[in-house]
This record gives structure tokens, C-alpha cells and sequence, in this order.
């Protein structure tokens, strides 16, 4: 969700005024994306690189957040989203992780779209982790090295049940991944738009969509040989 201290410095705002703007289109994306039949929506909220940011910009967005989570609960409920966090929770505010964690269960059941949203999130301590817990398995004695595989490590990422990506869209107009779901993106068809966050919306998503349409994925393979 890229843009948005530059949308509020064209305006003469703060950059929390540029999040709140954001988390307005955030509002309208996921909606954009349930009347799609979009399955999984991760949302990068805040990187673990974020909190070198100044105190009161990451303040304000830990609030923003919190606030946000509280006002959507039951619309998310209301539209059968189910929320996830990913990310170092246990490093944010208690009264924020009180809050990712009855998200989550509240919304256990819902069988429409996964929400995810990734917060205190880096794609390489992602990856560090996963690789701790499986080197704690072997510490333990229940698996062996060789037993670590591609999709055993896959299973000690935050989010092991879901799908990979197959579009990874970044509004803002960067050509760069940011420690973005580094494992999982793996094969994901990017998406750059050079619309900042607080101006995106659905019919911006459906453009990328269609984009999305028209490439061919190989996945490493040629077309047409089996
Ligand atoms: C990046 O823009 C955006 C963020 C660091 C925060 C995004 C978070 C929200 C919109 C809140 C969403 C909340 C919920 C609950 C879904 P930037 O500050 O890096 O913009 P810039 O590149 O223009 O400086």
C-alpha cells in the first residue's frame, strides 16, 4: 500500500493524514476484491524496516491500524472475510496485538476471503524464522536435515495454509519487491502502477487484473512441451 507520504506531501498533510486517506482505499479494495471472487488479499501494513521511521508516524499508524481493525470487524464478519496476521506480532503494542488476535478468531470460521495482513513484516525474517523452527526439530530429534524440503519449509512460514501469490501488485510506482513474501512470490506475476495508494481503487485493481490476464506464466517450463 506504497504512496502514501507522497500523496499527503503533494497536499501539504502529514504523512499519518497520507495513512488515514490510505486506509480509506484499503476499505475499498477489499470490497473491490470480494465482489471479485479475489481469494486471498495480503495486505503489507507495516515492514519491520517501518519502525525507523519517526516515533509519531509509527504511532500514528500503530493507532490507525488498531482503530481501523476495531471500526471493520464486523463488516469483515458481515462480508465471510477471515483475517490473518503475519508478521513478528509479538513485537507490537500489546493493546494492537489483543486486537490482530481476536480479528483472528472472531473471524475463524468465515469461509470467504483470506485478509491478510502482514505487519511487523519482513520477507527475510520470515524466512529466518522458519529456518529456526525447523533447526529446533532437528535439535529436538524429530526430523533429519535431509528431511528438509522445499515445502516443509513452506509449512513453517506465517501463513502455510494459503496459496502463493499469482499477482503481486504495487501501487506507487517502485520497481521493487521491499522484503515483500520473498519465498512466495517466487513465481508471482508483478504489477506496477504509478497511482499512490490513497488514489487507488477498484477499477485501478481490475486494470491490473487484466494485465495479469494477459501474460503467459510458464513457471520455469516451455509452452507447449510437456
Ligand atoms: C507505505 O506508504 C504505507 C504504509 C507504511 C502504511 C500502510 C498502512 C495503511 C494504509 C493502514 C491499513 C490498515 C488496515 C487495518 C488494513 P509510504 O509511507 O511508504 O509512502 P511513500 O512511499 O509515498 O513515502
Amino acid at each position: 500500500m506504497d504512496g502514501n507520504g507522497r500523496w499527503a506531501e503533494q497536499r501539504g498533510l502529514s504523512r499519518l493524514e497520507g495513512h488515514i486517506e490510505g486506509c480509506k482505499a484499503t476499505r475499498s479494495v477489499v470490497k473491490a476484491c470480494v465482489g471479485l471472487g479475489v481469494q486471498v488479499l495480503s495486505l503489507y501494513a507495516f515492514s519491520a524496516e517501518n519502525w525507523g521511521r519517526a516515533s509519531d508516524e509509527v504511532n500514528g499508524l500503530m493507532h490507525l491500524i488498531e482503530d481501523a481493525l476495531c471500526e471493520e470487524l464486523d463488516d469483515l464478519i458481515g462480508a465471510d472475510i477471515r483475517f490473518l496476521a503475519s508478521g513478528r506480532c509479538c513485537e507490537l503494542p500489546e493493546s494492537l496485538q489483543r486486537m490482530l488476535v481476536g480479528a483472528e478468531k472472531r473471524t475463524a470460521d468465515e469461509d470467504g476471503m483470506v485478509l491478510n495482513l502482514l505487519i511487523n513484516y519482513g520477507g527475510r525474517a520470515e524466512i529466518v524464522d522458519a529456518t529456526r523452527a525447523l533447526a529446533y526439530r532437528v535439535q529436538a530429534g524429530e526430523i533429519a536435515p535431509e528431511d528438509i524440503t522445499e515445502q516443509l519449509l513452506r509449512e513453517c512460514l506465517y501463513a502455510p495454509g494459503l496459496p502463493d501469490p499469482d499477482l503481486l501488485l504495487r501501487p506507487g510506482g517502485e520497481m521493487r519487491v521491499s522484503n515483500f513474501l520473498l519465498w512466495e512470490i517466487a513465481y508471482a506475476e508483478i504489477v506496477v502502477m504509478p497511482v499512490l495508494w490513497p488514489d487507488f481503487d477498484g477499477g485501478h485493481l481490475i486494470e491490473a487484473i487484466v494485465e495479469y490476464n494477459a501474460r503467459q506464466r510458464r513457471f520455469g517450463g516451455v509452452p507447449g512441451v510437456e
